[in-house]
């Protein structure tokens, strides 16, 4: 029996497919379209989704949709009608979604020229957030916390799973949301919602918490219950929507929004230091409720404000619980894989039997494409040499201790948004001006933002100051002091590392290069980073890799076992 599950109209558009329990493949829109978070209907990703496990949509069993329009509705037109005329800017602002859910079997019908044979469901909002994380457990029994912008009305979900049931203990709806408040202080600070978020997080430990948090202490209270609730005196988007965030309160707190590129003051550092401060705070304070309600001592985390890898680790290594799992793709791309566990477990009683063990669900390419790509992209070859190699992870990691910058092009492409060492750019984390040579050559991002450590999964505790596994780049840890002089390039400003362990089984080659690494080197550990360039998604295809190659400063590409390098190179040691 095959199920797609899939995610539109909102953000981070993605298709996941599922044969007879078994998840097969996940990607995302933007991967296709090349804008990144793109939501339109996903055609290229459930395309991809069937190909790759070699059926037609029509033949599909079953569809899931990773949002009920019914859901909530009467409290929904209930909110909006008590605040009329106010709300009609919110009406507007989410009739577009809305219609095109409305039109959604036709949709589907027509792109996927369905036949009728096709059951097409829509499943609640988080509980495939809930289920992308505990189905796909090895859990039987386990916490779960969801927390996001906003699903159909609920903004975050508290409750344990129970072998292929969840049961919810207490939710928050619209317009009481922890995303809602980060994504908009996130625009307040020149970023993006549901995109700059990662940034702020990045930003915050360059400010001074203690100048605003007794602010956001006030916005975001908690109660005695376990509860939060945002103070909606300081915000308009509940009447609004996304088009008018903040009321003049919020304004006569925190002063002028910073404009998008202009310089980052101390002012707007210290709104972020506070704003991620109180995000933990509470995030901490829902996951010690859970804890005592529940008496479970293991947790899965799953919900956009998961992506917030500072609070994750916060919960693992306060001893909140003492077992973690996030889903990599914590954002709304990993409810279509959660909206097919949702119908095959939950609905259909079928029985627990995957278990998500890593990340690399994408599309891979065949040796006959990477040489393709090389044909056809690399006009002038005098300028690039190309050679097949044996040992790709020996060679890539004897050219790291030399300096240089690597693509890192491998087998089957990561879901969810970090690239886990297969569309990877790899550096020298001793080196402690590479931060800034990648960003001056390669990655042309902002210059405040750290970069991440891969490390072999054994030697996380030798380095960190938690030895859990961090597989999906989603939790963050202290680097041990003594051991912060030798990785300057992947320690934070703080002293931390948005870890990334590496497990033989599951990424071979990755894991290679690292032992390799170390062996040369004495450090188990590689600067890692997204295969992108400032604005654009992951690289999907070789085409996409070799292009960002030829017109960065990347030295050398490794597509599989073929590897190219520019014959004119300056490495870090040059300038150093
Ligand atoms: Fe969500």
């Amino acid at each position: 029996m095959h199920i797609l599950g899939f995610d539109c109209y909102g953000h981070d558009a993605a298709a996941a497919i599922m044969r007879d329990g078994k998840l097969l493949g996940l990607v995302e829109e933007e991967r296709f379209l090349r804008q990144k978070h793109v939501a339109s209907f996903p055609i290229h990703s459930i395309r991809w989704c069937c190909d790759h496990v070699g059926i037609k949509p029509a033949e599909l069993d079953h569809i899931v949709y990773y949002w009920d329009p019914r859901a909530a509705r009467l409290a929904r037109a209930w909110f909006l009608l008590r605040h009329l005329p106010k709300s009609i800017g919110l009406i507007k602002s989410r009739g577009d979604k809305e219609a095109s859910m409305l039109r959604l079997r036709k949709t589907l019908a027509k792109q996927l020229q369905l036949d009728g044979r096709t059951v097409i469901h829509f499943a609640p909002h988080h509980l495939c957030h809930a289920a992308s994380a505990f189905l796909t457990s090895a859990f039987d029994k386990a916490a779960i916390l969801s927390i996001d912008a906003a699903g159909e009305w609920d903004c975050a979900w508290m409750g344990y799973g129970d072998g292929i049931d969840m049961k919810c203990l207490r939710r928050e709806h619209f317009p009481n949301s922890l995303g809602l408040v980060y994504g908009a202080v996130t625009e307040f600070l020149g970023y993006r919602f549901a995109s700059g978020e990662g940034k702020v997080m990045g930003l915050a430990p360059y400010g001074d918490p203690g100048r605003f948090i007794q602010q956001f202490r006030d916005m975001i209270k908690t109660t005695p219950d376990g509860r939060y609730g945002v103070d909606m005196s300081y915000f308009n988007y509940q009447y609004h929507g996304r088009s008018n965030w903040f009321s003049k309160k919020f304004f006569d707190t925190f002063g002028p929004p910073r404009k998008p590129a202009s310089e980052l003051t101390d002012h707007y550092k210290d709104v972020s230091a506070a704003l991620q401060m109180r995000t933990e705070e509470v995030g901490l304070y829902m996951a010690k409720w859970l804890r005592q309600q529940t008496g479970l001592n293991k947790v899965c985390l799953a919900g956009g404000v998961c992506l917030n890898s500072v609070m994750n680790g916060r919960i693992l290594r306060e001893g909140v619980f003492d077992e973690v799992v996030v889903q990599p793709a914590a954002n709304d791309a990993g409810t279509a894989l959660g909206g097919c566990f949702w119908l095959w477990n939950t609905v259909m009683r079928k029985p627990r039997k995957y278990i998500f063990e890593h990340a690399y669900l994408g599309p891979a390419w065949s040796d006959e494409q990477y040489e393709r790509a090389v044909r056809q992209e690399i006009k002038s070859k005098h300028q690039v040499e190309i050679e097949k190699v044996k040992d790709a992870p020996s060679l890539a990691a004897s050219m790291l201790s030399d300096g240089k910058i690597i693509g890192w092009f491998q087998g089957r492409m990561e879901m969810g948004p970090r690239a886990l060492g297969n569309r990877s750019i790899l550096a020298d984390p001793r080196v402690g001006k590479m931060k800034d040579l990648l960003n001056e050559r390669v990655k042309f991002r902002e210059s405040f933002r750290p970069f991440a450590p891969s490390i072999l999964e054994e030697k996380i505790g030798q380095w960190f100051d938690c030895g859990y596994p961090s597989p999906y780049m989603i939790l963050v840890y202290n680097v041990l002091l003594e051991k912060r002089k030798y990785i300057p390039a992947v320690t934070h400003v703080d002293g931390t590392g948005r870890v990334h362990s590496v497990n033989r089984k599951h990424n071979p080659r990755y894991y290679g290069l690292l032992t390799e690494f170390e062996r040369l080197t004495g450090v188990p550990i590689v600067l890692n980073t997204s295969f992108n360039i400032r604005g654009q998604p992951v690289v999907n295809k070789p085409e996409q890799a070799i292009e960002c190659f030829v017109n960065t400063g990347i030295d050398v590409l490794f597509l599989g076992d073929y590897v190219l390098s520019k014959q004119v190179v300056s490495t870090a040691k040059d300038r150093n």
